[in-house]
């Protein structure tokens, strides 16, 4: 028989601070502890009455992306108590793409279990998570999509762009774009100096299509933010605004029940792959999507997406695939203006995070008007998806080549390999002059994947030799296990599955071998037999990389390939229920 509470007011329910009790051995005791510590903080009873909605609060010195997060909060905190709702913002890890070695992703799983589990401990009805900078959302829906409570994404916004000798500069293609001069000796010192200075304009997330304005886009097709969450810069109204409502929005769903499984569909994962090719969205939105859907059960068919590819031309005229920046693009309308040249294509049923589906948010958004930044759909920027999905002898779980940013004369190309057996073996040589390299070679970089580095870093942008690059080329065909920035751009395959580090086909390529890239025929290939390939792999068996202790030994035991999101395999859904898109 369930024990009668004693405590005033105090009836054992599953909601608010009456939420997940600390094990006592005593349920009333329990809560009268927690009720008494609550109040040492200033609370009184109406107070802890109301629906709990956790704030996740990822502010931190070493990550400027989020510097706008204090006011946030608060934007935060008033929607909430507006609504009837009482905020508590507590911490979690926090990541930045520049502050994070040996790269950020090796850390995105941490900060997914950080999230799962504080979601778990503590008494909450329902969550806003406020991330930005590109592991930190995938890592937010990651956590919260295996705690599986009402949740809500907050985006902290992009960063304004500056302004170098007259010229509009923004993080980080413009980054990359003047360092390919600097290394060409087209620009000295004082000026490199100079133009590093106007990068980065302001608090908020990289201002190109890189992965954190990806992931903004494509959390919003995943119907996860309030409509217009994805594309307010960092510092403006807009984004506060956005902030009030997504807290109000909070209480509502704890209300309703809204849980996230309700919102992570396999109609919402194809609406977020559709964006993703749609938007010239960056390669790592794909590995990071296969992860938060393998959290749900499900797969992403990367063959489907190749095909979804050729009905969806890129329409956002965005660097790298374009123009124009997110403050553009959020001018134009944002979301809504995409959707509404995408609908036909878009799972309209797909419901969202406001209790609506998305075609009623695109009905409410009302009719577009002249801008210049999202193409119509019959005058794409690029004919078909930004993203192709290649196979062949060299990557049989497959690979991946940003089309949209690659160069049209290199996609179809055989060429001669020259090859780094890692990073270190790349920054050695690859600006000697000694180095054995023409502009018609592939540049081949190996232990770069999940393990290899480990972490899969975003070296896969590999330089263009400095001997070639002072002569004026500019783009030269690349293939590694590892991922690249979304604001890099170049002939470049990435995501070679199964990667080096683990014995994958990439693990023997030798200097001198021929390898064929056909993006029209989807296929990466090395030009020799599968007799050499074996005899190669048993005369240089591979040893995988191992840890004694800590996270990197979790990590090295764990992680899965590019194909599954990089995740730990026991963070995945228990159980797998299909693939997405359905057939
Ligand atoms: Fe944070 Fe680019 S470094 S979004």
């Amino acid at each position: 028989m369930t024990k009668k509470s004693k405590i005033p007011n105090g009836k054992i329910s599953e909601a608010g601070f009456r939420k997940g009790l600390t094990s006592y051995g005593d349920k009333d005791f329990s809560l009268f502890l927690r009720k008494a510590f609550i109040k040492g903080a200033g609370y009184t009873n109406s107070a802890l009455d109301r629906p709990v909605i956790g704030i996740i609060n990822t502010g931190s010195a070493y990550n400027p992306c989020h510097g706008n997060m204090p006011q946030l909060i608060e934007a935060v905190k008033r929607g909430i108590l507006l609504a009837g709702g009482l905020p508590m913002d507590f911490p979690t890890i926090s990541i930045h793409e520049s502050f994070a070695a040996p790269t950020s992703m090796y850390l995105r799983n941490l900060m997914s279990m950080d999230t799962e589990e504080m979601l778990r401990a503590q008494p909450m009805d329902a969550v806003v998570m406020i991330g930005g900078c590109d592991k930190t959302v995938p890592a937010q829906l990651m956590g919260a999509a295996s705690a599986n409570l009402p949740a809500i994404q907050l985006i902290t916004g992009s960063m304004l762009t500056g302004s170098h000798r007259s010229e509009r500069v923004g993080a980080c293609t413009d980054c990359r774009r003047y360092w390919a001069k600097f290394r060409a000796d087209e620009i000295d010192e004082q000026e490199i100096d100079e133009v590093n200075d106007k990068l980065v304009a302001s608090v908020g997330t990289c201002s190109v299509m890189g992965t954190a304005s990806t992931m903004a886009c494509i959390v919003e097709a995943l119907g996860m933010t309030v409509p217009g969450g994805a594309s307010p810069p960092a510092v403006t109204s807009d984004r506060m605004r956005i902030a009030e409502e997504t807290g109000a929005r909070a209480v509502q769903m704890a209300k309703d029940g809204l849980t996230i499984d309700k919102i992570l569909t396999s109609d919402a994962f194809e609406n977020a792959m559709r964006v993703l090719l749609a938007i010239g969205g960056s390669t790592n939105g794909i590995v990071h999507l296969a992860a938060i859907a393998g959290r749900m059960g499900l797969e992403i068919d990367l063959n489907a997406l190749d095909q979804m590819g050729n009905e969806t031309p890129v329409l956002l005229d965005l660097k790298p695939s374009g123009d124009h920046y997110m403050e553009n693009f959020h001018d134009a309308g944002g979301m809504a203006t995409l959707f509404r040249e995408l609908k036909p294509l878009l799972k309209l049923n797909a419901l969202t995070v406001t209790g609506r589906t998305l075609g009623e948010e695109i009905e409410a958004a009302g009719p577009g008007f002249k801008q210049d930044v999202v193409r119509e759909f019959n005058n794409p920027i690029y004919p078909r998806g930004s993203i192709a999905v290649l196979h062949g002898n060299l990557a049989p779980g497959g690979a991946i080549i940003k089309q949209s940013a690659a160069n049209e004369r290199l996609m179809e190309h055989e060429g001669r390999a020259v090859v780094f057996e890692n990073s270190e073996d790349l920054i050695q040589r690859i600006d000697s002059p000694d180095l054995d390299v023409t502009a018609d070679d592939i540049l081949v970089l190996k232990n770069i994947g999940p393990k290899g580095a480990p972490g899969m870093p975003e070296a896969g942008y590999i330089p263009i030799p400095m001997k070639l690059s002072r002569a004026g080329i500019k783009d030269i065909v690349r293939v590694s296990d590892g991922r690249m920035s979304g604001t890099a751009f170049g002939t470049i395959v990435l995501h070679v599955t199964p990667e080096s580090a683990i014995g994958g086909p990439l693990a023997h390529v030798r200097n001198g071998d021929r390898i064929r890239l056909s993006v029209k025929n989807r296929e990466i290939s090395l030009l020799i037999s599968d007799e050499e390939l074996i005899k190669r792999s048993k005369e240089h068996p591979i040893k995988e990389p191992s840890a004694d202790r800590g996270y990197l030994k979790l990590f090295l035991d764990t992680v899965t390939q590019a194909d599954q999101g990089v995740d730990f395999d026991f963070l995945r859904a228990a159980k797998m229920i299909g693939k997405t898109p359905k057939k």
